[in-house]
């Protein structure tokens, strides 16, 4: 969603702010904004839509800044035009303030401030922090902060200039990431590390209620409360290289095409051959604690909610262990059952999604052990889960989550491998788990070499309105997350179904028109997915069906053939999702939508 960047050092400010917002686009944003201090006094560019649009206002003007805040706002509180563009300013012009989250009881100060003869000019809620901050100032701009944030209901990630005090920004945070870069003689803070990468990779994560003082020479960092914190510097391990699209068309091919690296990243030094079973540290579970396990939740949105279904038929099937799958926006608002012996879950690409981190608190506070499973380092999630595991994907630039999906549900069968060796597998089957885990990566490759197939079907296809998912089994969260990424970046309307339930309604929808993607592979409901092929033929639907190599059969039944190599029920999923993410980027290229960015989208949700 938004994204802030803001820097103080000795060069000019402006080229690096705007380098900044464009390595962030990817989170999705509607406007943007940047503030400099210039010569004395603050100076502003805004624009409604793109970059781009701000890149063009900005042609043929010199600043010498080398200090100031930027943002893109993806919209909450009034429309995205100039007007409400991020930096906002105080009554004085002398306080400029960039924002991420929501202020909930914005109206109230508002109304608070403006008794106190405060004048508002836009519609959103982040410009009450700026009057706020100058209500509160009186010389010291982290006090005024301090206060003013501390008046706040909602949460917040802010940057803040001031003219009266040139060499510092101040940030501060509460349920909206903000980091900070250090740099020579310069400091970057950045609510995404990818706007600050080419510049440092020693960073400090602030944590929540912490308020950073940052100037040319290094940073303080406080809470809320005044009270000094010792920073906790961390080196990322991302490189520049991985945010650029390298040669690819778009990041979301780029990143599909990463998936035999990523696989292999996420199953690199956790497994154990002579034991035949996973070895995954980063839970911080004693082999006892895990035997205790009686029951697991696990809690996502999008697409780390298919990964966790996966998880759930995982789990069930070979450790023999009760999990339910909840979504985290349900989870966190239904006082759910957190006994003893549960453990819980959280599933996220960014460890920011806000719905997923409510419900990591929402079952602390119930007493769970809580593990994450992130991608992001360092993210809110990550901090706050009791242990987990990384995914070790690299950074997800498209909005459409690909990579990340097949290392999550990697590292899902990873974990389902050590908790069902402590209990009913036995070695010879561990280590036949190990095997195929060690193959999934090679045949993820070969998958992606019929890229060609699937480019054709697509081209059949593309200009349809609708299109129907299914797969039963484990394959049935495949379909759901087919399903997702062709609406998500196509905007064609697309539903994922179990099979069988094709029959109590959606069979309405069949005709000519209608393209039905099947996942048929050889399992042990293949014969009745093939009864079902025959009811969509019957009412002359068209099949694009998934099928094991070798099955010759299924070609005389479907209009069309995917095949995909032979893999083992439970690891299926990692493979059968390559074609369907291909198909999903190929139809959204030909119908011209902005792949890596679509409309409406943000890359991940920090706002309910
Ligand atoms: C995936 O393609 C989506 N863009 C979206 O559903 C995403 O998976 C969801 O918002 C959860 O994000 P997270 O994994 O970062 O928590």
């Amino acid at each position: 969603m938004c994204g802030i960047v803001a820097y103080i050092g000795e060069r000019a400010a402006c080229p690096i702010l705007m380098n900044g917002l464009k390595r962030m686009e990817y989170r999705g944003y509607d406007s943007a904004g940047l503030a400099l201090l210039e010569d004395g006094h603050i100076v502003f560019e805004k624009t409604a839509g793109k970059i781009k649009v701000l890149e063009e206002q900005l042609e043929g003007k010199t600043f010498t800044a080398t200090a100031g805040i930027a943002h893109t706002r993806w919209a909450t509180h009034g429309v995205p035009n100039e007007i409400n563009a991020h930096p906002h300013l105080d009554c004085s012009g002398k306080i400029a303030v960039v924002h991420n989250g929501i202020i909930e009881n914005f109206s109230t100060l508002r109304v608070l401030l403006e008794r106190k003869g405060h004048a508002f000019e836009t519609d959103t809620d982040t410009e009450v922090i700026a009057h706020l901050i100058e209500e509160y100032y009186d010389g010291n701009l982290t006090r005024a902060v301090q206060l003013a944030m501390s008046q706040v209901k909602g949460t917040y990630g802010i940057a803040v200039l001031s003219l009266e005090q040139p060499d510092i920004i101040v940030a501060a945070r509460h349920g909206a990431p903000l980091i900070v870069g250090l740099g020579e003689g310069e400091n970057l803070i950045a609510s995404d590390v990818s706007a600050m990468l080419e510049h440092t990779k020693r960073v400090v994560y602030l944590g929540e209620g912490e308020v950073a003082t940052v100037s040319r020479e290094g940073i303080q960092i406080s809470t809320i409360d005044n009270l000094p914190v010792s920073p906790k510097y961390q080196d990322i391990e991302w490189d520049l290289e991985q945010l650029e699209k390298g040669g690819f068309a778009h990041f979301m091919l780029k990143e599909i095409y990463e998936q035999p690296a990523t696989i292999r990243n996420a199953i690199r030094g956790r497994l154990n051959y002579d034991a035949g079973t996973a070895r995954l540290n980063g839970l911080k579970l004693q082999a006892e604690e895990l035997l205790h396990v009686k029951r697991i939740i696990i809690s996502a949105c999008g697409t780390s909610w298919h990964a966790a279904l996966i998880g759930e038929y995982m789990i069930e099937d070979l450790a023999r262990i009760p999990v339910e799958v909840e979504y985290a926006s349900e989870f966190r608002y239904r006082s759910p059952i957190v006994d003893q012996g549960t453990l819980v879950f959280v599933i996220s690409q960014s460890g920011e999604t806000a719905d997923t981190l409510a419900a990591l608190r929402e079952a602390k506070q119930k007493g769970a052990t809580v593990l994450g499973i992130c991608n992001v380092v360092g993210s809110s999630i990550a901090r706050e889960s009791d242990g987990g595991i990384y995914t070790h994907a690299g950074p997800e630039i498209g909005v459409a989550s690909t990579k990340a999906f097949t290392s999550q549900i990697t590292v899902l069968a990873l974990f389902t491998l050590l908790l069902a060796r402590q209990r009913n597998m036995s070695l010879e089957k561990g280590r036949q788990i190990i095997d195929a885990m060690d193959r999934i990566p090679d045949l993820v490759e070969r998958q992606l070499q019929k890229d060609d197939v699937i480019k054709r079907i697509a081209e059949l296809f593309y200009d349809k309105n609708n299109f129907l998912y299914l797969g039963r089994g484990i394959n049935f969260p495949v379909a759901l997350e087919g399903a997702l990424k062709l609406k998500e970046i196509s905007y064609i309307h697309a539903e994922g179904y179990p099979a069988a339930e094709m029959k109590h309604g959606p069979i309405a929808l069949i005709d000519e028109n209608m393209p039905v993607v099947v996942l048929a592979q050889q399992d042990q409901v293949y014969d009745k997915v093939i009864s079902n092929i025959q009811e969509i033929k019957a009412r002359n639907g068209q099949v694009i069906a998934l099928a094991t190599e070798g099955d010759t059969d299924i070609a005389r039944l479907a209009n069309h053939v995917i095949y995909l190599p032979k893999v083992p029920y439970h690891l299926m999923p990692i493979v059968s999702i390559i074609p369907l993410q291909l198909l999903a980027y190929h139809i959204a290229v030909l119908r011209g939508c902005d792949v890596d960015q679509p409309r409406n989208l943000a890359k991940s949700v920090t706002v309910e």
